[in-house]
Formats: structure tokens, C-alpha cells, sequence
């Protein structure tokens, strides 16, 4: 298990931790490992009722370690982020997530798949796939102009606007929205003890049953979306953008026809 990834049990409750602040709780290659495994094995245990996954009080993640993805990229179904993020989707149990300040990339996308989402007010939300020259992943492209419309989801996805707790809530992505970060890891917590005193088995057919009338076609599109992704990995403007960011510059797209 990697040490970025804390798993702690208090009950019928796994908590996945991610834990490497100094990097914003960038997400390694690692870490996906981790929490792929992690899930994997709670899916098969069934004294795990509850998953919550969750940073700190000021940091959920700031999404994939864009230094990892320029010396070990995703390259199809078996790297460690289709695992986890395949994990999550098909996770029969709830899951909970806790989100306090940045939560970008997949920080963001993998809140789609959760149910009980508990946000800050003030966290920092945003989906810059196009801007690293990369391309919405795991269902966004399907799941947001979903729930918010084409228009607004464009906003997200291809122009990348970053939004606040306030707005993930006021758009139906956070189903609750807290004072702070403090108040969002607590009430995250009570949220998922609460799942605890409910029947597991009806919980789970009724998860099920939410997602029936679109899960065919969103694992399509999850597939669709993963093979356009691990191409664009490759492609010159996305070298470019990912080496901006570890040379702490703009990206120049001027060259690009
Ligand atoms: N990948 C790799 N390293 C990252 C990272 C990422 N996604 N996000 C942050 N870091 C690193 C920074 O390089 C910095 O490292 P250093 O201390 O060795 O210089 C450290 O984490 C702290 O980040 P910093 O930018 O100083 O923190 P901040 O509070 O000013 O800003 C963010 C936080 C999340 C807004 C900002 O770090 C950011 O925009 N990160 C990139 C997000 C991104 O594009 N993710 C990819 C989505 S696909």
C-alpha cells in the first residue's frame, strides 16, 4: 500500500485517506494502486458497509501527478487509474467522499461516482483537461452535460473554469455543502455512520437500481473516453502542456495547426 494512502477502519466504515499534502494530494500511479486495491478488497468483504474517501481539511487532491504522467503514463485498461476509477464505478457499496479546498482533474471526476458527495463552501473545483491538452475522462463527457446541460458543461470541460464548493452543490455534483473544511470531514463522517444503520442489502439494490437505465452506456463511453485520453498522453500539445507545468510556465499551443 503506498504510504500516501491512508486506510483506516472504525467499523463498517473504510476511510481512504490520500495523504501527501506537500504535493497537494497529487495522485501517483502508486496511490491509484493503492486505492484500487483497497476498493477491490472491500468490495469482497462484507464487513465493509461504508467507503469514504477523503483528504484533508484544506486539500482533497490536486489530480494526477502531472510529473507522473510524463515517466509513467496510463497506457490502457490494467494501469493503476482505469483500476481505481473501474473499482469506484462498479463499487456496490456507498460511497462518501469528503471535499475541501483543490480538487482538480479527477478530483472531480471521480465525485460523479460517489454518492454522498459533502463539499466545502469554499473548495476549489475543475476539470483543466484541455487546457494539458488532454481530454475529459471516466464519464465526464457523458455524466456532466447529464446533469448540468451542454452549455455549462462546457464551460467545465473545455474551457476548464474552475468553481466552488457553493456551485458543486447548487449544481447537484455535492449533494451537501458545508462552512469549512473542518465542518465538511465531520459531517462526511456522520453521513457515512448514518449509511451504517441502514439495511446493506437494500442499499446496495437500490444503488443499483439508480444507475441501471445508463450504466451500459456510460462504461462505453468510459472506454471511448480512456482510449482518446492514453492517445492524447502522447501527442505533441499534450507534451507540451505537461512540460509547461513542470517548467512553471504557460504552455504555447501557437505552433499547433
Ligand atoms: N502534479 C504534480 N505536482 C503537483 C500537482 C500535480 N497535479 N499539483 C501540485 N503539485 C505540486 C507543486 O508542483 C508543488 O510542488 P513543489 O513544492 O515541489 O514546488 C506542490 O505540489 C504545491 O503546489 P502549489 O502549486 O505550490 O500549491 P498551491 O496551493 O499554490 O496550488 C493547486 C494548488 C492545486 C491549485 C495547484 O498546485 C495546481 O493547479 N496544480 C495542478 C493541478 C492540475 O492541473 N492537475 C492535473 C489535472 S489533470
Amino acid at each position: 500500500m503506498s504510504e500516501h494512502i491512508l486506510v483506516e477502519r472504525e467499523q463498517g466504515l473504510l476511510t481512504l485517506r490520500l495523504n501527501r499534502l506537500d504535493k497537494k494530494n497529487a495522485l501517483t500511479a502508486a496511490m491509484y494502486a493503492g486505492l484500487a486495491d483497497a476498493l477491490e478488497a472491500a468490495e469482497g468483504d462484507s464487513s465493509v458497509r461504508v467507503v469514504m474517501i477523503a483528504g484533508s481539511a484544506d486539500c482533497f487532491t490536486a489530480g494526477n501527478d502531472i510529473v507522473d504522467f510524463l515517466e509513467q503514463p496510463p497506457t490502457g485498461p490494467d494501469s493503476p487509474v482505469f483500476r481505481f476509477m473501474r473499482a469506484l464505478m462498479d463499487f456496490s457499496k456507498p460511497v462518501v467522499a469528503a471535499v475541501a479546498g483543490p480538487a482538480v482533474g479527477i478530483g472531480t471526476t471521480l465525485l460523479l461516482h460517489c454518492d454522498l458527495v459533502c463539499v466545502s463552501r469554499d473548495a476549489k473545483l475543475k476539470m483543466p483537461f484541455v487546457n494539458l491538452a488532454l481530454c475529459p475522462e471516466f464519464g465526464s463527457s457523458y455524466l456532466l452535460p447529464r446533469l448540468l446541460g451542454h452549455a455549462r458543461a462546457a464551460q467545465l470541460l473545455l474551457r476548464g473554469d474552475g468553481f466552488t464548493g457553493e456551485q458543486a452543490g447548487a449544481w447537484g455534483i455535492a449533494g451537501e455543502v458545508l462552512a469549512d473544511g473542518a465542518a465538511t470531514l465531520e459531517r462526511a463522517r456522520q453521513a457515512a455512520q448514518e449509511l451504517l444503520s441502514l439495511a446493506p442489502s437494500a442499499l446496495a439494490v437500490s444503488k443499483r437500481l439508480m444507475k441501471a437505465p445508463y450504466i451500459d452506456e456510460l462504461r462505453r463511453v468510459v472506454r471511448e473516453e480512456g482510449d482518446v485520453f492514453v492517445g492524447r498522453l502522447s501527442t505533441p500539445e499534450a507534451i507540451e502542456a505537461l512540460s509547461a507545468f513542470t517548467q512553471r510556465r504557460q504552455p504555447d499551443f501557437s505552433k499547433f495547426i
